[in-house]
């Protein structure tokens, strides 16, 4: 499937530059962004009050769609929308007609039909959130929950917010991702997001793990952790996505772990005050040592908290942005 960024990013707003869909982070500036983790921190404390929910979205049903595995992603979204007070429907791929020859386009039809509001969508495929955003009814919005080596755009985003709360500012901020660049939708939505807000990025891995041309998007290709990680503010781990792997292109997990799994000792390399993330999974002793993911450095839990208050944030604006859309449709 082929996507067109320009075309990605002009089918996420509205004619009034507002979010309609959420498909990637790529060409949103740096006060689309911006708005974002502020919504998404007013958001934060929703979930320490005794009854956690605002009624933006009361009325309104969402769709959980994941045709891949996922814990932190879809649970989140599934607590985010339910604190924005809509109702929920978790579509179990592997048990709906899709197993008897329903096709995906048809399937979407009939959500839309019982007046679903919202499809979150994770596929194996990049692009499929936005085919599906390019032909849904003006009532639907589309989030995107992680499409192939493409975009996680929410995972993106609540990486920012964290980065914003340890460290207050993006501008001058040095920003290692380390691991399987190659095929991490992650370390894609995180680069665009970190350039955009000022931040300098290295990117950290053997080179076949690395992809050619990398340096087009705006950061630093290093093979070695001593220079990747040196006076660094952030690292950010990546696991092996082997299910995204075509051939052997390490020696070992042995060999990755000692190059490039990240101990105490290559911490030691960053900043005094370096904070360690992880999108999850994490394959403990693979690409990080027990000790440094369980360590006073790591924020890897409270990003998966983060997680909730900017999904509540992505949906109920894109919501907003729908409602804008059909209300401006109506006075004409
Ligand atoms: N970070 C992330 O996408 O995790 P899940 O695969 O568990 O959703």
């Amino acid at each position: 499937m082929t996507i067109l960024h320009d075309d990605v990013t002009r089918a996420q707003l509205n004619r009034f530059g507002q979010l309609r869909h959420f498909l990637t982070l790529e060409g949103l500036g740096r006060e689309m962004l911006t708005r974002i983790l502020d919504t998404a921190e007013s958001f934060i404390e929703v979930g320490s009050r005794q009854i956690k929910k605002v009624p933006l979205l009361r009325g309104k049903t969402v769709a959980n769609l994941f045709f891949e595995p996922s814990t932190r992603t879809r649970t989140t979204f599934e607590l985010a929308a339910q604190r924005l007070s809509a109702d929920v429907l978790n579509i179990n791929i592997s048990t709906s007609s899709t197993t008897k020859g329903e096709t995906l386009s048809d399937m979407l039809q009939n959500l839309e039909y019982m007046k679903v509001d919202m499809f979150v969508v994770r596929h194996a495929q990049s692009g499929a959130p936005h085919f599906i955003a390019s032909r849904v009814c003006p009532h639907v919005s589309v989030i995107n929950a992680g499409d192939g080596r493409h975009a996680h755009p929410t995972q993106g985003m609540l990486d920012m917010l964290t980065i914003r709360q340890y460290k207050q500012r993006f501008e001058g901020l040095k920003v290692a991702i380390v691991g399987d660049i190659q095929h991490s939708r992650v370390a894609r939505s995180e680069i665009h997001a970190l350039n955009t807000l000022g931040a300098e990025v290295r990117v950290v891995g053997p080179s076949t793990l690395l992809p050619p041309g990398i340096e087009a998007l705006g950061v630093t290709p290093c093979d070695n952790m001593k220079d990747g990680l040196d006076g660094a503010d952030v690292v950010i781990m990546l696991r092996l996505q082997k299910e995204r792997m075509d051939g052997a292109l390490l020696p070992s997990e042995r060999e990755f772990f000692r190059l490039y799994g990240l101990t105490r000792e290559k911490l030691a390399w960053a900043k005094p005050d370096a904070i360690v993330m992880h999108p999850g999974p994490i394959n403990r002793e693979v690409e990080i040592a027990s000790d440094v993911a369980d360590g006073s450095q790591s924020v890897i839990l409270p990003q998966v908290t983060n997680g909730i208050a900017v999904r509540m944030a992505v949906m109920s604006m894109a919501m907003s942005g729908q409602i804008a859309e059909l209300t401006a449709d109506d006075e004409v």
